[in-house]
Protein backbone atom coordinates (compact mmCIF):
# COMPACT_ATOMS: atom_id res chain seq x y z
CA UNK A 1 0.00 0.00 0.00
CA UNK A 2 1.10 3.52 -0.58
CA UNK A 3 1.74 5.70 2.28
CA UNK A 4 -0.87 4.95 5.22
CA UNK A 5 -1.90 8.20 5.70
CA UNK A 6 -2.33 9.40 2.28
CA UNK A 7 -4.41 6.37 1.90
CA UNK A 8 -6.94 7.11 5.00
CA UNK A 9 -7.02 10.63 4.23
CA UNK A 10 -8.58 9.56 0.74
CA UNK A 11 -10.80 6.92 2.21
CA UNK A 12 -12.11 8.25 5.63
CA UNK A 13 -15.87 9.90 5.42
CA UNK A 14 -18.73 9.31 7.80
CA UNK A 15 -20.66 8.18 4.99
CA UNK A 16 -23.87 6.23 5.23
CA UNK A 17 -24.19 2.71 5.91
CA UNK A 18 -27.30 0.81 5.44
CA UNK A 19 -28.16 -1.96 7.65
CA UNK A 20 -30.58 -4.33 7.80
CA UNK A 21 -31.89 -3.20 11.07
CA UNK A 22 -30.37 0.21 11.17
CA UNK A 23 -28.96 3.18 9.11
CA UNK A 24 -25.88 4.50 10.17
CA UNK A 25 -25.97 8.43 9.23
CA UNK A 26 -22.61 11.40 9.81
CA UNK A 27 -23.31 13.48 12.22
CA UNK A 28 -23.96 16.95 11.01
CA UNK A 29 -23.88 20.32 12.54
CA UNK A 30 -25.90 21.90 10.62
CA UNK A 31 -28.42 19.18 10.39
CA UNK A 32 -32.12 19.78 10.23
CA UNK A 33 -35.37 16.93 11.32
CA UNK A 34 -34.42 14.21 13.19
CA UNK A 35 -30.31 14.36 13.33
CA UNK A 36 -30.27 17.94 14.81
CA UNK A 37 -28.92 18.94 18.06
CA UNK A 38 -32.37 19.63 19.45
CA UNK A 39 -33.42 16.06 18.39
CA UNK A 40 -30.58 14.22 19.87
CA UNK A 41 -30.74 16.34 23.30
CA UNK A 42 -34.59 16.11 23.48
CA UNK A 43 -33.40 12.21 23.15
CA UNK A 44 -31.03 12.38 26.00
CA UNK A 45 -33.01 14.66 28.10
CA UNK A 46 -36.00 11.37 27.93
CA UNK A 47 -33.10 8.46 28.80
CA UNK A 48 -30.85 10.94 31.17
CA UNK A 49 -30.77 8.58 34.17
CA UNK A 50 -30.56 5.44 32.21
CA UNK A 51 -27.76 6.71 29.96
CA UNK A 52 -25.77 8.57 32.99
CA UNK A 53 -25.12 5.08 34.70
CA UNK A 54 -22.01 4.60 32.61
CA UNK A 55 -21.59 8.01 30.61
CA UNK A 56 -19.80 10.29 32.90
CA UNK A 57 -20.44 12.96 30.32
CA UNK A 58 -24.41 12.99 30.15
CA UNK A 59 -24.45 15.00 33.50
CA UNK A 60 -23.04 17.75 32.09
CA UNK A 61 -24.73 18.14 28.86
CA UNK A 62 -27.06 20.79 28.47
CA UNK A 63 -28.01 21.86 24.59
CA UNK A 64 -25.22 24.10 24.30
CA UNK A 65 -23.13 21.42 25.70
CA UNK A 66 -24.13 18.84 23.06
CA UNK A 67 -23.81 21.38 20.35
CA UNK A 68 -19.96 21.86 21.19
CA UNK A 69 -19.83 17.89 21.04
CA UNK A 70 -21.29 17.63 17.79
CA UNK A 71 -18.64 20.78 16.06
CA UNK A 72 -15.99 18.67 17.92
CA UNK A 73 -16.76 15.31 16.24
CA UNK A 74 -17.66 17.22 13.01
CA UNK A 75 -13.57 18.73 13.04
CA UNK A 76 -12.47 15.49 14.26
CA UNK A 77 -13.81 14.25 10.84
CA UNK A 78 -12.15 17.01 9.37
CA UNK A 79 -8.81 16.18 10.26
CA UNK A 80 -8.77 12.59 9.92
CA UNK A 81 -9.18 12.30 13.79
CA UNK A 82 -12.59 10.67 14.35
CA UNK A 83 -16.14 10.32 13.63
CA UNK A 84 -19.77 10.15 14.63
CA UNK A 85 -22.39 8.50 13.07
CA UNK A 86 -26.08 8.61 14.64
CA UNK A 87 -27.65 5.35 14.54
CA UNK A 88 -31.62 5.32 12.68
CA UNK A 89 -33.46 2.46 13.15
CA UNK A 90 -35.20 1.10 10.20
CA UNK A 91 -39.15 1.56 9.81
CA UNK A 92 -41.48 0.81 7.20
CA UNK A 93 -43.55 3.69 8.09
CA UNK A 94 -40.70 6.63 8.04
CA UNK A 95 -38.08 7.12 5.51
CA UNK A 96 -35.55 8.55 8.02
CA UNK A 97 -36.04 5.66 10.36
CA UNK A 98 -35.94 6.72 14.22
CA UNK A 99 -33.16 8.20 16.14
CA UNK A 100 -31.65 5.87 18.51
CA UNK A 101 -28.19 6.46 19.56
CA UNK A 102 -25.02 6.98 18.82
CA UNK A 103 -21.57 5.22 17.63
CA UNK A 104 -18.70 7.11 17.66
CA UNK A 105 -15.01 5.89 16.57
CA UNK A 106 -11.91 7.86 17.92
CA UNK A 107 -8.78 6.96 15.68
CA UNK A 108 -5.25 6.56 16.12
CA UNK A 109 -3.64 6.77 12.84
CA UNK A 110 -0.39 6.07 13.61
CA UNK A 111 -1.23 2.87 14.74
CA UNK A 112 -3.89 2.08 12.05
CA UNK A 113 -6.55 1.34 14.99
CA UNK A 114 -9.73 3.19 16.34
CA UNK A 115 -11.32 3.26 19.72
CA UNK A 116 -15.35 2.82 19.93
CA UNK A 117 -18.04 4.28 21.75
CA UNK A 118 -21.54 4.04 21.95
CA UNK A 119 -24.99 4.53 23.11
CA UNK A 120 -28.83 3.98 22.72
CA UNK A 121 -31.67 5.50 24.12
CA UNK A 122 -33.78 3.33 26.63
CA UNK A 123 -36.67 2.52 24.47
CA UNK A 124 -34.35 1.34 21.47
CA UNK A 125 -32.10 -0.71 23.54
CA UNK A 126 -32.78 -4.99 23.66
CA UNK A 127 -33.93 -5.23 20.02
CA UNK A 128 -29.77 -5.62 18.26
CA UNK A 129 -29.56 -2.13 17.15
CA UNK A 130 -26.12 -1.69 18.85
CA UNK A 131 -24.63 -5.06 17.68
CA UNK A 132 -25.50 -4.49 14.30
CA UNK A 133 -24.18 -1.16 14.43
CA UNK A 134 -20.45 -2.42 15.84
CA UNK A 135 -20.94 -4.93 12.45
CA UNK A 136 -21.77 -2.21 10.36
CA UNK A 137 -18.54 0.40 11.85
CA UNK A 138 -15.57 -2.67 12.26
CA UNK A 139 -16.80 -3.99 8.40
CA UNK A 140 -16.50 -0.12 7.43
CA UNK A 141 -13.05 0.23 9.29
CA UNK A 142 -11.49 -3.01 8.12
CA UNK A 143 -12.69 -3.12 4.78
CA UNK A 144 -12.58 0.46 3.63
CA UNK A 145 -10.23 2.12 6.02
CA UNK A 146 -7.87 -1.20 6.36
CA UNK A 147 -7.51 -0.12 9.97
CA UNK A 148 -5.78 -2.89 11.89
CA UNK A 149 -7.36 -2.58 15.33
CA UNK A 150 -10.71 -1.83 17.18
CA UNK A 151 -10.96 -1.39 20.68
CA UNK A 152 -13.61 -0.73 23.42
CA UNK A 153 -13.54 -0.15 27.50
CA UNK A 154 -16.33 -0.94 28.81
CA UNK A 155 -17.02 -0.49 32.58
CA UNK A 156 -16.70 -3.62 34.57
CA UNK A 157 -19.85 -2.96 35.75
CA UNK A 158 -21.78 -2.58 32.05
CA UNK A 159 -22.56 -6.17 31.29
CA UNK A 160 -24.97 -5.20 28.51
CA UNK A 161 -22.00 -3.53 26.68
CA UNK A 162 -20.21 -6.11 27.55
CA UNK A 163 -22.64 -8.33 25.41
CA UNK A 164 -22.30 -5.99 22.64
CA UNK A 165 -18.62 -6.31 22.36
CA UNK A 166 -19.00 -10.13 22.63
CA UNK A 167 -21.55 -10.71 20.51
CA UNK A 168 -19.30 -9.12 17.60
CA UNK A 169 -16.69 -11.43 18.41
CA UNK A 170 -13.73 -8.78 20.50
CA UNK A 171 -11.60 -10.57 22.22
CA UNK A 172 -11.49 -9.57 26.05
CA UNK A 173 -7.59 -8.19 26.70
CA UNK A 174 -7.51 -6.66 30.15
CA UNK A 175 -8.53 -4.74 33.08
CA UNK A 176 -7.77 -0.85 32.82
CA UNK A 177 -7.51 0.22 35.79
CA UNK A 178 -9.74 3.41 37.35
CA UNK A 179 -9.73 3.87 33.68
CA UNK A 180 -12.53 6.32 34.02
CA UNK A 181 -14.81 8.54 36.36
CA UNK A 182 -18.11 8.15 36.95
CA UNK A 183 -20.25 9.75 38.51
CA UNK A 184 -17.49 10.70 41.32
CA UNK A 185 -15.63 6.96 41.43
CA UNK A 186 -12.62 5.75 39.62
CA UNK A 187 -14.40 2.42 37.60
CA UNK A 188 -11.95 -0.09 36.37
CA UNK A 189 -12.85 -1.15 32.44
CA UNK A 190 -12.56 -4.49 31.06
CA UNK A 191 -10.77 -4.06 27.80
CA UNK A 192 -11.80 -5.43 24.54
CA UNK A 193 -10.31 -5.92 20.62
CA UNK A 194 -11.10 -6.89 17.35
CA UNK A 195 -8.13 -7.39 15.45
CA UNK A 196 -8.40 -7.43 10.97
CA UNK A 197 -7.02 -11.31 11.34
CA UNK A 198 -9.42 -12.65 13.25
CA UNK A 199 -11.81 -11.58 10.93
CA UNK A 200 -10.53 -11.91 7.63
C1 LIG B 1 -24.59 -0.56 25.92
C2 LIG B 1 -25.90 -0.56 25.16
C3 LIG B 1 -25.73 0.12 23.82
C4 LIG B 1 -26.35 -2.00 24.95
O1 LIG B 1 -27.65 -2.01 24.42
P1 LIG B 1 -28.37 -3.38 24.08
O2 LIG B 1 -29.75 -3.04 23.68
O3 LIG B 1 -28.20 -4.35 25.19
O4 LIG B 1 -27.57 -3.94 22.83
P2 LIG B 1 -28.14 -4.33 21.40
O5 LIG B 1 -28.78 -3.16 20.76
O6 LIG B 1 -27.06 -4.99 20.67
O7 LIG B 1 -29.30 -5.37 21.74
C5 LIG B 1 -29.01 -6.60 22.36
C6 LIG B 1 -30.24 -7.09 23.05
O8 LIG B 1 -31.29 -7.23 22.09
C7 LIG B 1 -31.63 -8.61 21.93
N1 LIG B 1 -31.82 -8.82 20.50
C8 LIG B 1 -33.01 -8.80 19.87
N2 LIG B 1 -32.83 -8.96 18.55
C9 LIG B 1 -31.50 -9.07 18.33
C10 LIG B 1 -30.70 -9.24 17.17
N3 LIG B 1 -31.25 -9.34 15.96
N4 LIG B 1 -29.35 -9.29 17.31
C11 LIG B 1 -28.77 -9.19 18.52
N5 LIG B 1 -29.50 -9.02 19.66
C12 LIG B 1 -30.85 -8.97 19.56
C13 LIG B 1 -30.48 -9.38 22.56
O9 LIG B 1 -30.91 -10.62 23.06
C14 LIG B 1 -30.09 -8.45 23.68
O10 LIG B 1 -31.01 -8.48 24.73
P3 LIG B 1 -30.57 -9.03 26.19
O11 LIG B 1 -29.48 -8.12 26.69
O12 LIG B 1 -31.82 -8.91 26.95
O13 LIG B 1 -30.09 -10.42 25.94
C15 LIG B 1 -27.01 0.19 25.98
O14 LIG B 1 -27.23 -0.52 27.16
C16 LIG B 1 -26.63 1.62 26.32
O15 LIG B 1 -26.65 2.49 25.45
N6 LIG B 1 -26.30 1.87 27.61
C17 LIG B 1 -25.98 3.21 28.06
C18 LIG B 1 -24.72 3.76 27.47
C19 LIG B 1 -23.56 2.79 27.55
O16 LIG B 1 -23.43 2.06 28.52
N7 LIG B 1 -22.70 2.82 26.54
C20 LIG B 1 -21.56 1.94 26.45
C21 LIG B 1 -20.40 2.47 27.16
S1 LIG B 1 -19.03 1.33 27.02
Amino acid sequence: MENYEDFFTENFETATIKGELVTLRGIHETAEGPGSAENIFNAIEGSREFLNEHLPWIQETDIFDLQKRIRSWVLNERFGQGGCWLIFKNTPENSDGLFAGAIMAEINLRNHSATLSYWLTKPFTGQGLMTESVRLISKFAFEKLKLNRLELLVSVHNGKSAAVAMRCGFVEEGINRDFELINGKFVDHRRFSLLARDVY
